[in-house]
This record gives structure tokens, C-alpha cells and sequence, in this order.
């Protein structure tokens, strides 16, 4: 294939290549025309020069945007340009002159726009959005697979809930069976975890979530590991190494695209720098009650509570570095969490809440390790037992503490590119009101 990409033509400087893509945007002045093309790789300026070739002006001259073509022409040092080169026209094969584009360099409304993910995704910021996501899953992977866990993915149809019956997605399963998408792999993974010692999930998760807010979507990917032999500080601590291995790795190779988005680098920079704050949840009720007190939170706060988005912003704000909030109340979690011993009606349960107001991007905790317990839990959480079996048999032969935790990668990619909704950091985001394209 004679190709050469964008990326690459800062190395072929004074040499003839050939480009595959598509026309991003045009502007003419007198004898030139400027082609901005794109190829996935980058976007740069190609330049045809009406004396040159009167023709190949003319045609240069009629095309759409997002017209396909394949050009040629010849690389030349542009110190101008982001970068580096642009290309003097030498040959234009014009695959389909595409017209009326629907998104144009004019402003459109978000809806509009998420009608035309399929096209808006080929926009530079979109481009930079899903490229930062690209890196934030491998940095994801690569962080699990150099420190010991291996990858056990997890089924979607499940027989029962994992994180509340609030939230499932019912699907028919066959013979009048139903079956639900799953919520979060964990349930699976603390057997993995007892087959392998450490082992994560990497997938889609489905909530039934009634909430239209710019932190929720519908189906989301979710990493999750699980440690056998671990408790509640192991979690926190491996949870801190996956942000700042993921921080790095995007500062290391996105900063053009964190450029694109107009990311205030310096905020991740920070991340970096000093260790995440560990706050347990009476601090953070204080704190909360203290805001509310000073006339900065609309709502006082009483113990025992979830909390909500102005909550979390609040508390995070404190702190400036991604808090860790720990030993929540049992009663507003999962049934599946250790209590802490001297303190029952906690669970212990840590959520990491990020800075800038994007809010919990890591959920999770010591697992409950007695199987008695258990089986009260999930009596009173009103959950089929016969669906939950096999999870108890976890309990009954080999028992160990074990805890992990669960990553939604759209929350941490939004936080990564600040930008204001998950909804632009998924290819083609499923919400409350959307499921097209
Ligand atoms: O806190 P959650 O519900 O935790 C669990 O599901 C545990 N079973 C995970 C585990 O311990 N293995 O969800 C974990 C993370 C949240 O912190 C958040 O980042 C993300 O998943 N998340 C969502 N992201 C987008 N849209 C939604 N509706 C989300 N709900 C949770
Ligand atoms: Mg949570």
C-alpha cells in the first residue's frame, strides 16, 4: 500500500509521498488553494497552486468537505504549522466529492451533534477526546498486566444483580428464562481472584439509570480488579498506582491532544506530585456540615447519607488531589462488603472521588468474608439466593479476605481531558434519552 500518514511525514521532509484521507476544511485566495486534510493521524495543509496545474486547481476548487481523496505531492518545512510541514500539490484523485456535509465549521447544539456522532466523531476535539480514551485503556492494561493480574473477563448476561435491583437491565433469556445485563463483573471476579490470586475484568457494564446527569450513562466500561489476601488499604493503594501510572502515561503521550482540548495540564501535573488524601467518612460528613455552616453548600448533610454530585465536588475541593473516602455506612452500600469489626454498621468500602468536580471514579472494598453473614445479606437485600450459590461456595471452600475495586473509564477519561460530559468520551454513548446512532 503506498501510503504514507500524517504522523509520520515530519521524517519524509523533501520527499514526494502520497495521502489518504478525507478534506477536513478548505480556503482559496487568488492562485491557491489550501486543502486541510485529514487521515486519522493528524490533519495537514496541502497546497495547490493554480499556475501549476490550472486543472487540478479547478478540482481542488470543487470539493466538499469530507470529501475522500488521495494526494500527492511533495513535503515541505512549515515552522507555521502544529506540525512542522505542509505539502505542495503535485496530484489529486478525487475517490466521491462528498457534498452538503451536515457538520460544518459553524457552531451546532449538542443534540444535533449527538445525532451525527457517526460523522461528529471525526472533529478534532472528538478525535482528541477518543484518543485520549484510546490511551487511558492501554495505560489500564498495561498497568494490570506489569503488576501480576491476569485478565478474566466476565459474563454480560448474568442470572442476578450486583450492585442493586434499582439499576438492572431485564433481557428475555430463552424458554421464559430472564437474564440481566451486568451491573459490574466483581461478583465473578472474586472467583478469578481465588483461581489466580490477582485478576481484573475489562468490559461493558449496564445501568438502568434513571439519572440525566453529565457523570451517568447507561452502558459504560468499567476495569475491575480483585486481590485475594487484600483488604481495604490495598484497594486504596492500587487504586492511587492506577491514576498516577494512567495520569503519566497520557501527559507522556497526548499532550497535542490535551493541547486540542485546551486541558489545563498543570492540574494533572499535581496529580503527581504528593499522595492522594485518605478521609474517613465521619471527616467527610464534618467537612460537608462545616460547608453547609460557612453558606457553601445548599444542603446540610446528616450522617448516614450518600453522597451527592455537590457533595463530592465539595469535598474534593478540600484537597485538590483525587480524595479517597473510606468506611462508609453499610446500609448505603452493596451487600457484599466486609464490615469494619469494631464499628458494624460501616462497611469497608472506599470510593475515590476526583478533583475538578468529575466526581467517584473508583468504587470498592473488602469483601465480606463470612458465609453466615453473607447469607443474611442477601436474604435482606431481597436477592435470589439460588442465583447466588455459586458465589457462597467462594465462601465455603477457601475462604480468604479479598478486596478490589471497579474503574469507570469514561469518568476517568473525562476528568483526563476535562471536559464537562461523559457522553463525548465513548465512540457512541448510550443515555437515559439515547440510543442512537
Ligand atoms: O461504584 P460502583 O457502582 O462499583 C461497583 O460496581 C463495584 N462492584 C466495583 C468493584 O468493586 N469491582 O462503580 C464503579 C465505578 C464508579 O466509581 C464510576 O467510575 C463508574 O464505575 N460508574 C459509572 N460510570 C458511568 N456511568 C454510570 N452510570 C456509572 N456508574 C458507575
Ligand atoms: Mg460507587
Amino acid at each position: 500500500m503506498n501510503q504514507t500518514y500524517i504522523n509520520e511525514l515530519k521524517n519524509h521532509i523533501g520527499e514526494e509521498v502520497t495521502l489518504k484521507g478525507w478534506l477536513y476544511n478548505t480556503r482559496s485566495s487568488g492562485k491557491l488553494v489550501f486543502l486541510q486534510l485529514r487521515d486519522g493521524t493528524g490533519i495537514v495543509q496541502c497546497v495547490v497552486f493554480k499556475p501549476n496545474d490550472e486543472q487540478l486547481f479547478e478540482s481542488a476548487k470543487s470539493l466538499g468537505q469530507e470529501s475522500s481523496i488521495i494526494v500527492n505531492g511533495k513535503v515541505k518545512e512549515d515552522t507555521r504549522s502544529s506540525i512542522g510541514v505542509e505539502l505542495d500539490v503535485t496530484g489529486l484523485e478525487i475517490i466521491q466529492n462528498a457534498t452538503e456535509y451536515p457538520i460544518t465549521p459553524k457552531e451546532h447544539g449538542t443534540e444535533f451533534l449527538m445525532d451525527n456522532r457517526h460523522l461528529w466523531i471525526r472533529s478534532k476535539k472528538q478525535h482528541a477526546v477518543l484518543s485520549v480514551r484510546h490511551t487511558v485503556v492501554k495505560a489500564t492494561r498495561d498497568f494490570f498486566d506489569e503488576n501480576g493480574f491476569i485478565l478474566a473477563d466476565t459474563p454480560i448476561f448474568t442470572p442476578a444483580a450486583c450492585e442493586g435491583t434499582t439499576t438492572l437491565f431485564e433481557v428475555d433469556y430463552f424458554d421464559d428464562d430472564k437474564a440481566y445485563l451486568t451491573q459490574s463483573g466483581q461478583l465473578y471476579n472474586e472467583a478469578t481472584a481465588a483461581a489466580f490470586g490477582k485478576s481484573y475484568a475489562f468490559g461493558p457494564v449496564f445501568r438502568a439509570e434513571k439519572s440525566k446527569t453529565r457523570r451517568h450513562l447507561t452502558e459504560f466500561w468499567m476495569v475491575e480488579p480483585e486481590m485475594a489476601f487484600a483488604q481495604l488499604p490495598d484497594v486504596m493503594n492500587l487504586g492511587e498506582s492506577l491514576i498516577k501510572f494512567i495520569v503519566k502515561r497520557v501527559l507522556d503521550e497526548r499532550r497535542n491532544e490535551l493541547t486540542v482540548l485546551e486541558r489545563d495540564v498543570t492540574k494533572l501535573e499535581a496529580i503527581l506530585e504528593s499522595d492522594f488524601p485518605r478521609v474517613h467518612y465521619d471527616e467527610a460528613v464534618k467537612i460537608l456540615k462545616e460547608g453547609f455552616a460557612k453558606g457553601e453548600l445548599e444542603n446540610d448533610f446528616e450522617w448516614g447519607g450518600d453522597f451527592g454530585a455537590p457533595d463530592e465536588t465539595y469535598i474534593s475541593k478540600q484537597f485538590d488531589q483525587p480524595v479517597f473516602v473510606h468506611h462508609f455506612p453499610a446500609v448505603i452500600k452493596a451487600f457484599y462488603f466486609e464490615r469494619d469489626a469494631e464499628r458494624p454498621e460501616l462497611a469497608l468500602g472506599a470510593d475515590l472521588l476526583a478533583p475538578e468536580g468529575y466526581g467517584e471514579i473508583i468504587g470498592g472494598g473488602e469483601r465480606a468474608f463470612d458465609l453466615d453473614f453473607l447469607e443474611k445479606q442477601i436474604e435482606a437485600h431481597n436477592l435470589p439466593k439460588e442465583s447466588f450459590e455459586w458465589y457462597l461456595d467462594l465462601r465455603r471452600f477457601g475462604a480468604v479476605p479479598h478486596a478490589g475495586f471497579g474503574m469507570g473509564i469514561e469518568r476517568c477519561v473525562a476528568w483526563m481531558c476535562g471536559i464537562e460530559h461523559v457522553r463525548e468520551t465513548i465512540p457512541f454513548p448510550r443515555l437515559l434519552t439515547r440510543l442512537n446512532p
